[in-house]
């Protein structure tokens, strides 16, 4: 699937990005670059960028500093990217390699921390306290985001209401800063600012359900991961809790052995259970509820195309295969 003419509204945008990307992975130190430009180089949807520029573009924001923001939110995707990996113990990203798999775990994480700390400097030359409030709060968010998943792992208990916290934590709070930022640079009153957080909120929430179910159902070669990342770690994710509320007492036996015991041996077993249960729409009816719900929140922005491309992001979000 090709990505949708929203990037085209912001082509020259994206491409300011991504000079102030490549100025700024600068570092005297070989590795650093080595690692650094290997994750960027892999590409990647620049998903959250996009979001920024585009509500800018919506609320017609000027000047430059919504390039360096853009810059920021990617950099700190890109840092829980390589810390993600290690966790996960994942050895395919954006359809090579993972840095730690070429580079190992203790290159990933620290040049992970470079990536936070460059990030932190960015933000610091845009001059706003408040900015850096929010990007400061949404990297302490995502961090207890992942610790919390590290908790939930081989916990056949959790429940949908603990599953949505991890993910609101881990992914949807950078979405919610990235939407916010773009207001908060408008000039924004209250009321707006918080419609955007939550656009970017609910957006983030269905993005990161429908990553769950590609984890299940993608093909390899679209989403550029291994499949059965999530369960090899145990992970109680939307489509696994959909089988323990609802599956025969065989299916629910079958998950919950999987998701205590982790690895990738029952993953043709859970994938049937998975199937048979309907479990993969139904948590893709969630992550079209949430989208629905960002759609309704970008209603308030004024007519343009910026907002027609943001409509049109948004079910990108839910029906993608990559
Ligand atoms: C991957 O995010 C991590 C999640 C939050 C699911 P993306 O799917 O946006 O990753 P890239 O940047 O396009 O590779
Ligand atoms: C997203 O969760 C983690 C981050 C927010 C970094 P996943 O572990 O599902 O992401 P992928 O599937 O590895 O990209
Ligand atoms: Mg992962
Ligand atoms: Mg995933």
């Amino acid at each position: 699937m090709v990505l949708p003419s929203a990037y085209t509204l912001i082509a020259d945008d994206l491409r300011a990005v991504d000079g102030i990307i490549r100025a700024r992975l600068h570092s005297e130190v070989v590795l650093v670059r080595q690692v650094a430009e290997y994750i960027i180089a892999g590409g990647g949807k620049r998903l959250r960028p996009a979001l920024l520029l585009l509500v800018a573009g919506a609320l017609n924001v000027r000047g430059s500093q919504h390039h360096e923001l853009a810059a920021v939110v990617e950099f700190i995707h890109t840092a829980t990217l390589l810390h993600d990996d290690v966790v996960d113990e994942s050895s395919l990203r954006r359809g090579r390699e993972t840095a730690n798999a070429l580079f190992g775990n203790a290159a990933s994480v620290l040049v992970g921390d470079f990536l936070y700390s460059r990030a932190f400097q960015m933000m610091v030359s845009v001059g706003s306290m408040r900015v850096m409030e929010v990007l400061a709060e949404a990297t302490n968010v995502i961090a207890e985001g992942e610790v919390l998943q590290l908790t939930n792992c081989h916990d056949a208990d959790v429940d949908v209401e603990s599953y949505l916290r991890v993910i609101r934590y881990k992914t949807a709070k950078l979405f919610e800063a990235s939407a916010r930022l773009a207001a908060i640079l408008a000039g924004s009153d209250a009321d707006l600012e918080e419609a955007m957080a939550r656009f970017g909120m609910h957006l983030g929430t269905a993005f990161q359900i429908v990553d769950d179910v590609l984890d299940y159902s993608g093909i390899e070669d679209e989403t550029g991961k291994h499949l059965g990342d999530d369960l090899a770690e145990g992970k109680p994710t939307l489509p696994l809790i959909h089988v323990l509320r609802h599956g025969t007492p065989e299916q629910t036996a079958c998950v919950r052995q999987a998701i205590e015991q982790g690895g990738r041996e029952a993953f043709p077993q859970v994938l049937a259970a998975i199937r048979a249960c309907g479990a993969l729409e139904a948590a893709l009816s969630h992550a079209r509820n949430e989208a629905a719900r960002a759609t309704a929140e970008l209603l308030r922005l004024p007519p343009s195309r910026f907002r027609d491309a943001l409509l049109q992001l948004t079910s990108f979000s839910v029906e993608r295969n990559k």
